[in-house]
C-alpha cells in the first residue's frame, strides 16, 4: 500500500474505512469514512500531519514504510480517531517531536495517557520551516472541540483543516470537485458534528477569510481542489437566516397522528412552506439533522405514551436540542388517550432552542375535523413567522 500524492512532496497516507457504518455509536455512516493523515517533505525537514484511527494503524504503517525519519508530528485535534494512533508514531519514530495547540497538550495526556514532555504547544500563527516549505498553525476552536487547530502549508497553499470541512465518505478518489463539494456528506458531517457552534465557526471562517487556499485537505473525506465551494456553503449553513422550512419528526401507532401528520404536510405546502418530514420509527437521524442545518421551525407530532411523548420522537427532540439549530419556531401537535403531559415533556427537554413556540394542536383520540382545522391555523402561523423573517 503506497502514499497517494497529492501535489510533489505531499502525501496522503491516511486509511478509507468502506465498511464503518456508525461513528461515536450514534452517527450513521452510509458512506464509510476515512481517517486522513498527511505526509509533507520539506527540503530538510518532513511532517506527519494528523493520525489514523487505531483499528486503522495498518494502513498508516504500510503507507510509512520506507520513511525511515519524520521530524514533526502535527496534532490538529485530539479525538481518537485522528490521535489515536499518536503512539506507535512516537515509538516508531522515537527522535519525533509532536506538536499541538496549547489547550490540546491537557487533552492528549488525559486522552492518550502521553507524557507531557513529548508534547511541545504551539501558539496561534507560529510557523515551522521545513527547507522550502512553510506550516503555519492557526487556533480554529471548537470546529470541534476546544483545542482544534489548522496547519497552513504556505508556499502550496493548502489547508490541513482537520474535522472542519470534512465529509464521512470512503473514496478511492483522493480529489472532489466544483459543485460535489457540497455534497450530502459534507452537509451531514456539519450537521452532526459542527452545527452546535455555529457562532463560533462564523468567527473561524473570518479567520481565513483572506487565506489563499488552493486545496482544503481535511481529516475526512475528500480534499476539496475548489474550496470556494465548501467554504461557501460553510457561510450558508452557518448563517443567522434559516430557510423557508419546516422539519417534522413524527410517529403514529394506530393512525390518529398520521393524519395530523398528513394534514399539516398538505397546509404548509400549499402555503409554500418546504416540509421534510421523518418517521422516527425508520428515520436515518443523519437525515434529519441535515435538514435541521437549513430549518426555520421545527414541529414534533405523536402519540402520547403513558403520559409523556412517544420516546423515539423525544429521543429527535433530544438531539435537536444538543444540535442547537438556528430555528426560530417551533410547536408540537399530538394526541392523547385520557389524560397527558406530552407538551410540558417535549418543551423541556429543548432549553438550548432559541425558538418562539406556536400553538400546540393536541387531539384526544382520533382527531376531529376542529382538530384538523387547528392544523391549518398552525401552517397558517408558521407561513405568516416566515413571511415576517423574508423567506418566503
Ligand atoms: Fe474526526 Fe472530531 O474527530
Amino acid at each position: 500500500m503506497r502514499p497517494r500524492e497529492i501535489i510533489p512532496g505531499v502525501l496522503a497516507v491516511g486509511a478509507q474505512d468502506f465498511d464503518r457504518r456508525l461513528f461515536d455509536a450514534l452517527i450513521p455512516l452510509p458512506d464509510g469514512t476515512s481517517y486522513n493523515s498527511y505526509l509533507v517533505h520539506g527540503r530538510d525537514k518532513t511532517a506527519l500531519i494528523d493520525t489514523v484511527e487505531p483499528a486503522m494503524l495498518h494502513v498508516l504503517q504500510a503507507r510509512l514504510e520506507g520513511v525511515d525519519r519524520i521530524d514533526y508530528l502535527i496534532s490538529n485535534h485530539t479525538e481518537q480517531d485522528h490521535s489515536g494512533s499518536i503512539p506507535w508514531v512516537l515509538e516508531r519514530y522515537p527522535g519525533i517531536e509532536l506538536l499541538a495547540s496549547a489547550p490540546a497538550k491537557p487533552m492528549l495526556t488525559d486522552h492518550l495517557g502521553l507524557p507531557p514532555e513529548r508534547i511541545r504547544t504551539v501558539a496561534d500563527g507560529e510557523k515551522i520551516d521545513l527547507g522550502g516549505r512553510t506550516l503555519r498553525f492557526i487556533y480554529t476552536p471548537w470546529v470541534h472541540w476546544p483545542e482544534t487547530m489548522s496547519t497552513y502549508l504556505e508556499e502550496d497553499r493548502i489547508l490541513f483543516s482537520c474535522d472542519w470541512f470534512g465529509a464521512h465518505v470512503a473514496s478511492t478518489e483522493l480529489f472532489v470537485d466544483g459543485a460535489h463539494c457540497v455534497q450530502d456528506e459534507a452537509k451531514r458531517y456539519y450537521a452532526e458534528i459542527m452545527m452546535p457552534f455555529r457562532k463560533i465557526i462564523q468567527k473561524n471562517l473570518e479567520k481565513i477569510a483572506d487565506l489563499d487556499i488552493r486545496l482544503i485537505a481535511p481529516s475526512h473525506g475528500q480534499i476539496y481542489r475548489d474550496p470556494k465551494s465548501i467554504i461557501g456553503a460553510y457561510r450558508d449553513w452557518t448563517d443567522d437566516k434559516p430557510h423557508n422550512v419546516v422539519v417534522l419528526p413524527w410517529v403514529s401507532m394506530h393512525g390518529s397522528t398520521a393524519i395530523m401528520v398528513e394534514r399539516l404536510i398538505t397546509a404548509l405546502s400549499s402555503r409554500g412552506v418546504a416540509v421534510f418530514p421523518f418517521n422516527m420509527s425508520v428515520a436515518d437521524i443523519g437525515q434529519m439533522a441535515m435538514s435541521l442545518v437549513d430549518a426555520a421551525t421545527l414541529i414534533v407530532a405523536c402519540p402520547t405514551v403513558h403520559i409523556g411523548p412517544h420516546p423515539a420522537v423525544l429521543a429527535a427532540v433530544v438531539l435537536a436540542n444538543a444540535l442547537r439549530p438556528k430555528a426560530r419556531f417551533a410547536s408540537i401537535v399530538g394526541t392523547y388517550g385520557w389524560a397527558g403531559k406530552m407538551v410540558e415533556v417535549i418543551k423541556g427537554a429543548m432549553p438550548n432552542l432559541k425558538v418562539e413556540f406556536l400553538n400546540p394542536v393536541i387531539a384526544k383520540g382520533m382527531p376531529k375535523p376542529g382538530d384538523l382545522e387547528a392544523i391549518d391555523r398552525l401552517a397558517e402561523a408558521v407561513a405568516a413567522k416566515h413571511a415576517e423573517l423574508g423567506l418566503a
